[in-house]
């Protein structure tokens, strides 16, 4: 049985002043009428053999998560809450565990709950080639071709040809420093990892056991004493505090040498800051993408979204970002934008 899950556990502070703590941005309609959380749920229910997706959220977003789960109406494994943010390693053990307790052959399809795939076929083909792969015990992670040096991502070097279109990873280095990614972009022989991931959920705790044996215990231990409330399932507070806080990348697949790669070409972008949302957005002829009231003279290359509260205007800019929304204005420069976290830091800080 394939399972997919589903990782909707981030904050999306980069997309402040939109994203906000209880209404992250993989709930926001960011893209066209339905939020990203939607359109993942959506996308893997069509997919063959998949069956009951697992949602794992933060506690606090359940209502907003059974919310969408029932507007787009496809059958849910189960919406996992983590008490506390551990990270995807944890979160990823979380739903291993419990796709085991229904099969314990099951293969899970990880896929984050914001991003965008453009095409959906590419990505069915590139799902079967992992699946063998998963089958003979290889933890697959999908590539894509990088188009420039992104820091903020995992960069994976392909090794041997294991299946048709299928590689084992000769080199897999979670965020490089720019220099690196610089080299690693001109040499042509990295991919992005795209942060979706395809194997069976014994093997990834089998990983788990090897590399990070006390995360293991913890998530087991918080996984014991589950109790169900309609689709929720509550695990213990206390013991999943204990798990070490790692992603899968630096907790296991930088590690595993039964790593592999299935690259792919799908339209994928992960939606991580104003500028990633512009360059997938439409744009008029003047590079520009506005969103409500807006008005532009003489604008290139920005993008302005206005609130229901107030028109825009804008004469002689470019390359800014805009975003209105009733309590709060965001004006910054398109190549600042990562740096909306550190704003949004020292909101926090400030109070
Ligand atoms: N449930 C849950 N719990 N989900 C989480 C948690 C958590 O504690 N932490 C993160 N997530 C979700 C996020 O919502 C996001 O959808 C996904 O897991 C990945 O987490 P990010 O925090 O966005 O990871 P990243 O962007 O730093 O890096 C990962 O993704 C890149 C591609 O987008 C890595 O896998 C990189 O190697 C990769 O290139
Ligand atoms: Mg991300």
């Amino acid at each position: 049985m394939l399972v997919p899950v589903i990782l909707s556990g981030g904050s999306g502070t980069r997309l402040w002043p939109l994203s906000r703590k209880n209404q992250p941005k993989q709930f926001l309609p960011l893209v066209g009428e339905r939020s990203l959380y939607e359109e993942t749920l959506r996308r893997v229910s069509s997919l063959p053999g998949a069956d009951g997706s697992i949602t794992v959220c933060s506690e606090d977003h359940r209502f907003t998560v059974g919310e969408q789960l029932q507007a787009i109406g496809v059958k849910s494994g189960g919406i996992v809450l983590e008490p506390v943010a551990r990270n995807t390693a944890p979160a990823i053990a979380l739903a291993a565990m419990h796709a085991l307790a229904r099969d314990s052959e099951a293969t899970l399809l990880v896929l984050p709950a914001d991003h965008l795939i453009e095409d959906e076929a590419a990505f069915r083909t590139a799902i079967d080639t992992a699946r063998t792969l998963a089958d003979d015990g290889w933890l697959v992670t999908f590539g894509i071709r990088p188009d420039y040096p992104e820091t903020g991502y995992g960069y994976i070097l392909s090794g041997d040809a294991l299946v048709d279109g299928g590689h084992r990873v000769a080199r897999f280095v979670e965020k490089p420093d720019l220099a690196t990614a610089e080299r690693y972009v001109a040499e042509g022989s990295y991919a992005w990892n795209s942060g979706m991931f395809l194997f069976k959920a014994q093997r990834y705790l089998d990983e788990l056991a090897r590399f990070a044996p006390a995360m293991l215990d913890a998530v087991r231990a918080a996984y014991s004493s589950a109790s169900k409330d309609l689709d929720f399932i509550r695990i213990d507070r206390d013991a999943f505090a204990a798990s070490p806080n790692d992603s899968i990348d630096y907790a296991v697949m930088e590690k595993t040498d039964r790593a592999a790669v299935v690259p792919v070409s799908c339209g994928w972008s992960d939606i991580g800051s104003w500028s990633a949302l512009w360059s997938v957005a439409q744009r008029d002829s003047d590079g520009n993408r506005h969103e409500g009231d807006v008005i532009s003279v003489d604008t290139r290359g920005s993008l302005v979204r206005a609130s229901d509260r107030r028109m825009i205007a804008t004469l002689g800019v470019e390359d800014l970002v805009i975003i209105d929304t009733p309590d709060a204005t965001l004006v910054a420069r398109k190549d600042r934008v990562q740096d909306v976290k550190t704003l949004v830091d020292r909101l926090a800080a400030d109070g």
